[in-house]
Parts: C-alpha cells; sequence; structure tokens
C-alpha cells in the first residue's frame, strides 16, 4: 500500500520536473565550455539560509572556497538535439582557481581538487524548483555537514557546507541526498568528484596530469529526442522502481562511445560507479590483469593484482595502467564481464526482459594508443600505509552488531526490518564515539527479517496472504545484491561468507570483490554475509546507513545511526 503512495508521488513531481525543464528551456543553456555564455565573477546574491551552518559566517577563513550553483541545463550528449538534465557548476570563490574544474559537455559536476588539511568551504545555490542538499560521499565530515536528508537547501536558497578535509588521499564524490528524491537527482545529473591529496601522496610520483583519467561510469536511457527516461508509470516502472533503474546506455563522464587517446605510458584511472543500480565486472578486453592502486578510502599499502573488479554503486577504484608495452594505433578496451547471482531467479521472471541487465557483457570505453613514447615510470612497491583494525580492536568481537537487508512483506526494502524513518535513531542504532565494532552485514535466505537485536521492534516477519504479491515475495530475502554504504566512517572487510544456495553466482564475481583497504560501500552478494570493522573516530552524530542502489535508498533501505 505505501508503495503505491510513494509511487504516485513520484510520478507527481516528475511532472512537475518536466514543468520546470520546459519552463527554463534555453535560458538554462550552460556547461559546454565553448558554447556557454561565461560564468559571471559573482553571481547575483541568493538569499541566504545559514542551513548548513550557523558557525560558517563567523569561522576564520577556508583555504577553498567555491560556489556550486545547482541548475536545469542542456548537453549535447549526442549529435542533434540537447539532453535536458540537472548539473552541477562550479566557481571557485576564494583559493586555486583551478582547484574546482567543470567537465566540458557534461552534466557531470566538477571534479574538485583539495589537499589534506585544507578547510574547505561550499555555497550551494539551489536553482531548481525542489528541495535538494549535498551529501559528500567518503569524506568524514560533521554530521550537519553531512548532507542528511533532514537539511535541505529549499529553491532559491543557498546553504553554506565546511568542513576540514581529514580523509587519506584517494577518490571521493559528492551528490544529493533528499529523501525519495536522491536517486532522480543523481540520474539526472547531480554528481561531481572530490579528490585528495597531501605531501606522502605527491612524493610516490603517481601518474598525473594528462595521465591521469578520471572515470565516472553510468547507464542511463534515452528517448528518441535524446531525453533522459527514467520511472515509468505502471507495472513496468514499480519493478525498476523495486529492482534499481537500468539504464542500456553506458556512459564515461556523461559521453556515450567514450574513447582515451593515450601513449605508450603508465596512466591513472579513476573510477567512480555513478550508477543508480548497475554493477560492473570490469576487466581489460584483452584479458591483462587490472592493478589496483586505491579504493573507497583512499590508496592502498601497495599495488594488488585482480582478474576483474566488481564496482558496484558509490564504490571507486584506482588503477594503474600501463599502456608502455602496446604499439602506437593498437587499441584495448574496458569492458564489463557477464556475471550472475545480483538479480535472482523468480524476480526476474516476473519482469519483462530488460534490454541490458546487470549481469550482462559490455563495452565501456576504448584506449586508443595514439603516440609512442619513452617516459619509463615504474608501479611503487609501497604505496600508502594504513593502520590495519582486527577483532581484538572491537569491543563486540563476539557479537557482531547485525543489519539484515531484506524485503518485507509489503514489498518494501529494510534494514532490519525498518523502513527509513527521518527523525528516528532506534536503541541498537546507536554506537560509541571512539569505539570500534564488528558489523555484521547480511543478505540471506533464512534470516529473519527483524535482527535479533531489534526484535523488540519489529518481531518476526508475517507472511502475507497465499496468492497475493505480497504472500508471492515473502521470505525472498536474498534474491537481490545491495551495495551497502555507510556515512561518517571508513571501515575494513574481516571476512565473507555465502550459502551454498548461493554460491554458483557468487563465484562469477568473488575474485573481483574489492575487500582491501578502507572502504565506505561494500558489494553485499545474494546470500552473503560480511562481517566488517568499523572505527566510529570521526565526528559525533547521527549519520547514514544505506544501500546505495538508488531506488533502493529511496524506497526505504536507509537507517539513521548515531555515534554518541
Ligand atoms: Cu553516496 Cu548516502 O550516499
Ligand atoms: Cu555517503
Ligand atoms: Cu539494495
Amino acid at each position: 500500500m505505501s508503495e503505491n503512495v510513494s509511487l504516485h508521488r513520484r510520478s507527481l513531481l516528475t511532472r512537475r520536473q518536466f514543468l520546470l525543464y520546459s519552463g527554463l528551456g534555453a535560458a538554462a543553456l550552460g556547461l559546454s565550455a565553448c558554447a556557454a555564455p561565461p560564468l559571471p565573477a559573482t553571481l547575483p546574491a541568493a538569499s541566504t539560509t545559514p542551513q548548513a551552518t550557523a558557525a560558517s559566517s563567523t569561522a576564520k577563513s577556508a583555504d577553498l572556497t567555491f560556489r556550486l550553483t545547482v541548475k536545469a541545463a542542456e548537453v549535447p550528449i549526442f549529435a542533434g538535439s540537447p539532453t535536458r538534465v540537472l548539473t552541477y557548476v562550479g566557481e571557485v570563490l576564494e583559493g586555486a582557481p583551478d582547484a574546482v574544474m567543470n567537465l566540458p559537455d557534461s552534466y557531470l559536476g566538477p571534479i574538485v581538487r583539495t589537499t589534506r588539511g585544507q578547510r574547505v568551504r561550499v555555497h550551494v545555490h539551489n536553482t531548481l524548483s525542489e528541495p535538494t542538499n549535498v551529501h559528500w560521499h567518503g569524506l568524514i565530515v560533521p554530521a550537519e555537514m553531512d548532507g542528511h536528508p533532514s537539511r535541505l537547501i529549499e529553491p532559491g536558497q543557498e546553504a553554506v557546507y565546511e568542513f576540514e578535509v581529514r580523509n587519506r588521499p584517494g577518490t571521493y564524490w559528492f551528490h544529493p541526498h533528499p529523501h525519495e528524491r536522491t536517486a532522480e537527482q543523481a540520474y539526472r545529473g547531480l554528481a561531481g568528484l572530490f579528490l585528495v591529496t597531501d605531501e606522502e601522496e605527491a612524493a610516490l610520483g603517481l601518474p598525473a596530469g594528462a595521465q591521469e583519467l578520471p572515470l565516472i561510469l553510468q547507464d542511463r536511457r534515452f528517448d528518441r529526442n535524446h531525453q533522459l527516461v527514467y520511472i515509468a508509470a505502471g507495472m513496468a516502472g514499480m519493478m525498476e522502481q523495486m529492482m534499481g533503474f537500468l539504464g542500456e546506455e553506458i556512459l564515461v563522464n556523461g559521453r556515450p562511445n567514450a574513447a582515451f587517446s593515450v601513449a605508450t605510458r603508465p596512466y591513472r584511472l579513476r573510477i567512480l560507479n555513478g550508477s543508480n543500480a548497475r554493477i560492473y565486472k570490469l576487466a581489460w578486453s584483452d584479458g591483462a590483469p587490472m592493478i589496483v592502486i586505491g579504493g573507497d578510502g583512499g590508496l592502498l599499502e601497495r599495488p594488488l593484482t585482480y582478474p576483474y573488479v566488481m564496482l558496484s554503486p558509490g564504490e571507486r577504484v584506482e588503477l594503474w595502467t600501463d599502456f608502455s608495452q602496446r604499439k602506437a594505433g593498437e587499441e584495448v578496451k574496458l569492458v564489463s564481464l557477464p556475471f550472475e547471482g545480483v538479480e535472482a531467479g523468480p524476480m526476474q521472471m516476473m519482469m519483462a526482459p530488460e534490454p541490458l541487465p546487470n549481469g550482462a557483457a559490455f563495452e565501456i570505453a576504448a584506449f586508443h594508443i595514439a603516440e609512442a613514447v619513452n617516459a619509463p615510470l615504474a608501479l611503487p612497491e609501497q604505496l600508502l600505509p594504513f593502520e590495519r583494525l582486527s577483532p581484538a580492536d572491537a569491543v563486540n568481537a563476539d557479537h557482531p552488531r547485525t543489519f539484515i537487508f531484506a524485503m518485507d512483506d509489503q514489498m518494501n526494502w529494510t534494514i532490519n526490518g525498518r523502513r527509513f524513518e527521518m527523525d528516528v535513531v532506534a536503541d541498537d542504532e546507536k554506537v560509541r564515539f571512539g569505539a570500534t565494532e564488528v558489523w555484521e552485514l547480511i543478505n540471506v535466505m533464512d534470516a529473519p527479517v527483524a535482527a535479533p537485536n531489534a526484535m523488540h521492534h519489529g518481531a518476526h516477519m508475517q507472511h502475507g496472504g497465499a496468492g497475493t504479491m505480497g504472500g508471492m515475495m515473502a521470505g525472498m530475502k536474498d534474491f537481490m545484491a545491495h551495495p551497502v554504504h555507510v556515512h561518517g566512517v571508513h571501515f575494513q572487510v574481516l571476512d565473507r561468507s555465502v550459502d551454498d544456495a548461493q554460491r554458483r553466482g557468487w563465484e562469477t564475481v568473488n575474485e573481483g570483490l574489492l575487500d582491501s583497504g578502507w572502504k565506505d560501500t561494500i558489494l553485499l552478494m545474494p546470500g552473503e554475509r560480511v562481517r566488517i570493522l568499523v572505527r566510529f573516530d570521526g565526528y559525533r552524530g547521527v549519520y547514514l546507513l544505506h544501500c546505495h542502489n538508488l531506488e533502493h535508498e529511496d524506497s526505504g533501505m536507509m537507517r539513521n545511526f548515531e555515534i554518541v
């Protein structure tokens, strides 16, 4: 029942969105470096509401201050008519002018470059006709700066986010987080990269400049007029909402048919899966191994070799890719290999066949070796050391805090049997500042929907009547993968175990699971239990834990947790 209500609401909003676009029309043209008029040095001041922070206006000056304007725009994605999108436009107000770089001809937001220890202040101006906000995915920032869905920037308003960059050198990102609207706002274009460096990293001499390639992977669906298509009305749309939205056009940095001209030398690829629901099994078309140098939480201790890399929504991976053994004129492709097990059995049979289901094979980007150069650069044996957590550090080594990711008999996605509640933190969702805990993330069939530590709340799952949709779905708990994301912390993977019933699909992905280094998002496969070690040493306050399949998140697979 509640699902219907939220779907109805969604389609109303979609229509409003459409009005917004058509109303702005060509006036909203922007982004394209050559076509767009240059931004004025200072935008007209918006009515300022210090929503995100009251302290910022009086605080000392920041090392980097920039404006992010959230706006509707049109970008040329295909030849012919441009595509209406949402976009972030960045503009440095104070600090290094090249610290915020807009991407030409792309809806994707700017690439922000910072140094660890810097103070960053961001004026976010919402010119949309609906509320939005910004979450700094992977960055450890105070809870009131984290883009919690209760802190929104109303249409026409501006908010200020301010924080110190505490993270290890690596690849982070930002996107909106308004409840029930995250998926569509991100889908329509709102996302950007936030890179962090420091002296130690610089001393490694990794490929930089033209040899550093950020690759944001997204799948989209377009109509014949090149306009983005999102969740449709009716049964098909209901299934897309339930499973997560998949597009059949693969975009890299907002562009289709991505191709890069490279030279015979090493490159640093910073790859973000910015898709709503698509999972990639990244590999090189010629079978060359993937050399991983970094993940969600920055650079690894040392490079690791993978046959392929699984990248679920929200996850990042950094690759060292050496083209120096290749010849000018050659080409190699970054592809996604086929895999199984992430959308299991009966559910898929109920769906109209999707053009490009999760697990299908496709090409992502071509790399043309355009130039032979002699610029040898060795892969460093050591990258950046980090502290390894062990169960002995945890306050609950023998009693992990459990989180069950499942669908209830109302077909709502839940965590421990609960949907997202804006202002609620249950007793078993409070953790101690400074503590290290073992968390067990569970996606298995025989787990009760309510976790043992949440019994007082939801009790056991009740089966719907036979023959009802709920009845059919009841008990189908482990039929989808969930990319589990935790705000406000990073964690380390302790171990994984998988049910025999789901092992066959799991074995098509398990060698590519990114479990090394610090993580903030992790692929939880059907049939799996994953134990992670989490240390709450950032800030106190209310943060989020959710599935980063953005349709799952919007339909309630999200909870607050509080660091007290
Ligand atoms: Cu990238 Cu709460 O999300
Ligand atoms: Cu996040
Ligand atoms: Cu999910």
